[in-house]
């Protein structure tokens, strides 16, 4: 069955321009595509440029321009340690260099057997819990040594997270 954008979306389907219906279902198509891959593979958005008929560079232009999305293999496991103020004063960095050493990696870094991601993030907004970390969509707060070797637990061993 075919989709007609202006019956979906009504009034605001016709005033679009078609750059624009076709901006929108690419940004949706990409949210798709990392959702499946966990970043967005270059021969998945040659498909998907053709597919479209959107140049290829204006994929990548308007997927570098959200920092949602990532062109390069992401972790299984994607281990965010806050920098922020509160998080930094109660000792984050210790935390943030506990997991670089144990993996040999550094932040903003995969591991090569995409186990894990590491990343630093601003505050979350869990001050109270400082020093805070997630890992994927959990939140550990009051991390310390323990909490930083059950991360290293769950990600060496690849239990779950939950
Ligand atoms: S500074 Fe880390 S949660 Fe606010």
């Amino acid at each position: 069955m075919e989709i007609k954008v202006n019956e979906v979306i009504g009034y605001t389907g016709e005033v679009l321009t078609e750059r624009q219906k076709k901006t929108g279902i690419l940004i949706h198509a990409l949210q798709k595509i990392q959702e499946e891959y966990n970043y967005l593979p270059e021969d998945v958005l040659k498909k998907l440029s053709e597919k479209l008929a959107v140049p290829l560079s204006d994929i990548y232009s308007t997927a570098s321009f959200y920092k949602q999305f990532y062109f390069t293999p992401r972790g299984k496991n994607i281990i965010k340690v806050c920098m922020g103020t509160a998080c930094h004063v109660r000792g984050s960095a210790k935390v943030l260099r506990s997991l670089e050493e144990e993996f040999d990696m550094k932040e903003g870094e995969t591991t090569p057997d995409l186990s894990m991601t590491l990343e630093t993030v601003g505050c979350i907004g869990c001050c109270g819990l400082a020093p805070v970390a997630t890992i994927n969509e959990n939140i550990v707060g009051e991390m310390d040594e323990n909490k930083v070797n059950d991360i290293i637990e769950i990600i060496k061993t690849g239990k779950d997270s939950e």
